[in-house]
């Protein structure tokens, strides 16, 4: 695909040919979970259809086709991101598994310090609160600046020597906002801390390359860029790997066991426990495909066009706010908002059940910045590549009839 049609590209979806009570399905909960493609469907079925075995285990032809297939996916995917060797790639469930892993792994002691900010996400707050309560970890909080960026002030009086790991969002599940990965790594290397960036909303939707940012860890999700559920990936930096001891071990961890002893793997096998969703590794790399056929760059901007229309269609209404930074340009794919009076759980129902809108509402997992700033939850819009603007219409219609009808 070179140039971007959205109405050609929206054919390989066939919950989008679908129509609920007659109406089309305008679906924009993708923060949580996008939709996929046939061809992300069709990899998986190749798999239990074709060659339904475990993998870098069995010497069968079956077995043999299964270990060829996952390892061209952890190729598919390491290069997805930049990565400079396959075997810094770990797969993993999901996001919140890699950030685990890392947390569990890493032997941070008493009086490390870990620096997240003021709007993580539950799965790269309780880690550390965890591991405050077990270990005597301290975790220290960068707040965000009254307009919502990021503050490399605050950032700076946060850092010090005792800082061991920097864990940040790259952008907000919350409003989409981007933090300035690139310069924040830099500046937390010099202080001789690591650094993580949960990309579970950056990787699917921008170009993020691990090499150009330097990071240390990376954490991702399939299910959130056209892949199958409960998949995701760790990239963890090569010359990094020795300093992590596995969190979860068992078969395939190990060269060798004696009833006294045990020789572990090489990365990443020694991260990989049991045996692996190899459908879903495969299916995560037809998903990484699709996305790389149809370009990043286009999709970012594709995002925030719709972003920007809505943005300023929505700015008519007295009473609602849109959570983040004020251009709609700093807030990706993401419009997540509140309307005075009513609750978001009532807008995001009537959206559903008027007009197939699917939204989320709620905190989104960052029930810590909620909480803050005494908000009791947001409604969001999160957009993907097959979304239009005739899609936006019908939201925004829906929208301004549940607002002038329930005031
Ligand atoms: N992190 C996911 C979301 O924001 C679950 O919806």
């Amino acid at each position: 695909m070179t140039v971007f049609d959205v109405e050609k590209l929206r054919e390989d979806f066939p919950i989008l040919q679908k129509k609920i009570n007659g109406k089309p399905i305008v679906y924009f909960d993708n923060a949580c979970m996008s939709l996929r493609p046939r061809q992300v469907v069709e990899a998986i079925e190749d798999y239990y259809y074709n060659y339904p075995a475990c993998g870098s285990r069995s010497v069968h032809k079956l077995g043999r086709m299964a270990t060829e297939k996952y390892h061209e996916s952890r190729q598919t995917i390491s290069k997805f991101i930049g990565a400079k060797k396959d075997e810094e790639l770990i797969f993993t469930r999901n996001t919140t598994e890699g950030i685990n892993l890392v947390a569990n792994s890493l032997g941070l002691k008493k009086g490390d310090v870990v620096l997240i900010t003021d709007k993580e996400h539950n799965s790269n707050l309780l880690p550390w609160q965890i591991l405050a309560e077990r270990v005597g970890i301290t975790y220290r909080v960068v707040h965000f600046s009254g307009d919502m960026t990021f503050s490399m002030e605050n950032f700076e009086k946060s850092m010090d020597r005792s800082v061991k790991l920097v864990s940040m969002a790259h952008t907000s599940n919350l409003d989409g906002y981007t933090i300035p990965a690139g310069d924040l790594i830099k500046a937390a290397h010099d202080f001789g801390s690591l650094v993580m960036l949960d990309a579970a909303q950056s990787v699917p939707h921008k170009e993020v390359d691990v090499r150009k940012l330097d990071v240390d860890f990376l954490a991702f999700s399939g299910h959130k860029m056209l892949g199958p559920s409960g998949t995701g990936a760790l990239y963890v930096k090569s010359s990094l790997q020795d300093r992590l001891s596995p969190f979860i071990v068992g078969g395939d961890t190990v060269k060798n066991t004696t009833l006294t002893s045990y020789e572990l793997e090489k990365p990443p096998e020694k991260f990989e426990a049991g045996l692996q969703d190899y459908a879903g590794a495969i299916g995560f790399a037809a998903a990484a495909r699709y996305l790389e056929r149809v370009g990043r760059k286009d999709i970012e901007k594709h995002e925030s066009k719709l972003n920007m229309h809505l943005t300023s269609e929505m700015s008519q209404f007295e009473g609602l706010r849109i959570i983040g930074p004020s251009h709609p340009e700093l807030r990706g794919g993401i419009i997540s908002f509140t309307v005075e009076g009513i609750d978001p759980h009532t807008i995001a129902m009537i959206l559903d059940e008027n007009a197939n809108v699917m939204v989320r509402s709620g905190q989104h997992c960052v029930h810590s910045w909620f909480n803050e700033f005494g908000i009791p939850g947001s409604v969001r819009l999160s957009f993907y590549l097959y979304n239009t603007m005739d899609e936006a219409h019908i939201f925004f219609d829906e929208l301004k009839r549940i607002i002038t009808g329930l005031r």
